[in-house]
């Protein structure tokens, strides 16, 4: 009797709906179609690309880290759990069955037993139901009837992260993978670096060959393992152009006796992924106001007294009250000195004191995060030094937004933004020269933002509908070569940009950012003021 229960209500659970009371606010079906859409329009003929869904991470023992889904497959699909494919063909294919796609999504199968401990699973029906797609299998199938990938031109995918385990699932990111490499030509020895820089010279012309080597040269200095494969090594050390050719020939036959491509995919990805849509627009613009908001209510609650942890606290606490699912990067909140550490995320200095706190928070709305910086002093005023770094670094940060314009090109706001701030040193004789600028301003400008925080797109010239990050910053650790009076003090200041035809808008702008503006912010009552809890320590 008690099985059958058990069986009445597991197969209940079974028919239970995938969408219970979830936001209504995500990306559309349509959208993840048109993407395939765009993708399927750059892609060569006869080729199919693969997308295989992110590895399930541990973190200890039985506790995984919280799934998220690999954003490209995300982009594609909407599809938001682990041990899937997505497969998209350039041109229309006929399955075993006379059934015809020219998109295969692989999903989980539904289980009433793993769905009871680990959640639930939208399966084949649920995204042919939710997110449009035509044709959806198991991901068993795959595995049990695998496509015929030798019999297209190219096969494009994403080399593999190696960092997936084997579990008792018989379809898992595993099986999938092997599955994959079993059905292509795939060697058991395959380098995707080595394929790029095969690929390169693949399309070198003999006069620019030996820029090329040279270049090449550079780069294998990071790559000791590739300085003894033969054919790069007569590459880049031939005098003569004539040999490079005839590698050049060799690497050419070698590339076309395979049909893998794990280069092209990562050039459509950047491509697609660097400009925004409408529908884009709308969530991540969501994610930087929350993330602003978080900022401003910071700054109202601050006093010397907090700690490091709780700063990171009530920001999160916003993200979560506006229904955000989790921080696009690991919180980084240091005071004073530890704000030197540029990706410092202990954020465990049990007292802030009156130094300044730099923030660095991020929201991630429905797939799309935040990156906004602000930097404040946690008793509410700046001294007179910490001014002077500060807006420094809000000159510097003003004239890398203005540079962010249409047709500039990447490296536009980082120059400018480095100008102001080695003349700025120079001036306050923290520097001698500007070439010590780098000393204490280590890192670039500006990186794209969206799905990712640090997105993915072309690095060339800027484009309407890009999201960037200007984000300069001065960091001046304890025992720097300058005067005392400048130790311990680390300002970043970062907004998230849309650079659009009309010049760029602040997405983050909500958030003081003005010297003068943050000061008083900050001496606006906050509710957490009188938010009071009971003291745990032993009496
Ligand atoms: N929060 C990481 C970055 O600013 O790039
Ligand atoms: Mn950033
Ligand atoms: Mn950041």
């Amino acid at each position: 009797m008690r099985h059958l229960i058990l069986f009445l209500l597991l197969a209940g659970f079974t028919t239970t709906n995938y969408s219970q009371n979830e936001p209504e606010d995500f990306l559309s079906s349509s959208f993840h179609k048109e993407r395939r859409e765009a993708v399927r329009k750059m892609m060569p003929p006869n080729s199919v690309a693969v997308f295989f869904a992110n590895a399930v991470r541990n973190r200890a023992n039985d506790v995984d880290y919280i799934y998220h889904q690999d954003p490209d497959f995300y982009y594609l699909s909407g599809y938001k759990e682990p041990n899937a494919v997505l497969v998209v063909f350039k041109e229309m294919q006929e399955g075993t069955e006379g059934e015809n796609y020219n998109e295969l999504l692989y999903t989980q199968k539904r289980d009433p037993r793993a769905e009871q401990w680990t959640g639930r699973r939208l399966g084949a029906e649920g995204a042919k139901e939710k997110l449009g797609f035509a044709v959806a299998y198991n991901n068993t199938k795959f595995v049990e009837t695998p496509l015929d990938f030798k019999s297209f031109e190219k096969v494009l995918f994403f080399d593999f992260k190696n960092d997936y385990r084997n579990s008792r699932d018989t379809a898992d990111l595993f099986d999938l993978i092997k599955t994959f490499k079993g059905e292509t030509n795939y060697p058991s020895d395959y380098d995707p670096v080595k394929q790029r820089l095969y690929s390169v010279i693949k399309t070198t012309s003999p006069e620019n060959s030996a820029n090329v080597a040279q270049r090449i040269k550079q780069y294998l200095t990071r790559f000791a393992h590739l300085q003894s494969d033969p054919l790069l090594k007569e590459y880049v050390t031939t005098a003569h152009q004539g040999i490079r050719e005839e590698v050049k020939e060799k690497i050419t036959l070698q590339l076309n006796a395979n049909n893998l491509d794990s280069q092209l995919l990562g050039q459509i990805m950047n491509t697609l992924r660097e400009t925004k849509t409408k529908e884009e627009l709308v969530l991540l613009r969501k994610a930087v106001e929350i993330s602003a908001v978080g900022q401003i209510e910071v700054m109202k609650a601050m006093h010397p007294n907090m700690s490091e942890t709780e700063i990171q606290g009530v920001h999160e606490y916003v993200y979560k009250k506006y229904g955000a699912e989790y921080e696009g990067y690991p919180s980084i909140v240091g005071g004073g000195n530890n704000g030197c550490i540029l990706h410092y995320i202990e954020n465990n200095k049990p007292k802030v004191g009156d130094d300044l706190v730099l923030m660095d928070l991020g929201a991630e709305y429905h797939g799309y995060t935040a990156d906004v910086t602000r930097t404040i002093p946690a008793n509410g005023k700046f001294t007179s030094a910490q001014k002077q770094i500060y807006d420094l670094v809000y000159e510097a940060q003003e004239a890398g937004i203005k540079a962010s314009v249409v047709g500039a090109t990447f490296q536009a706001p980082e120059q400018a933004a480095r100008e102001v701030v080695n003349a700025g040193l120079m001036k306050l004789g923290i520097i001698a020269d500007p070439s010590e600028g780098r000393t204490y301003f280590p890192h670039g400008t500006s990186h794209y933002l969206g799905l990712d925080v640090h997105d993915k797109g072309t690095y060339e010239v800027f484009k309407p509908n890009t999201v960037i990050t200007v984000e300069p910053g001065i960091y001046i650790p304890e025992g720097s070569k300058c005067d005392k009076k400048w130790w311990g003090i680390a300002v970043r200041i970062e907004d998230d940009i849309l650079i659009t035809s009309n010049g760029p808008v602040n997405l983050s702008e909500m958030a003081p950012r003005k010297s003068d503006a943050i000061e008083k912010m900050m001496a606006q009552p906050s509710p957490l003021d009188n938010f009071e809890l009971p003291s745990l320590d032993p009496k």
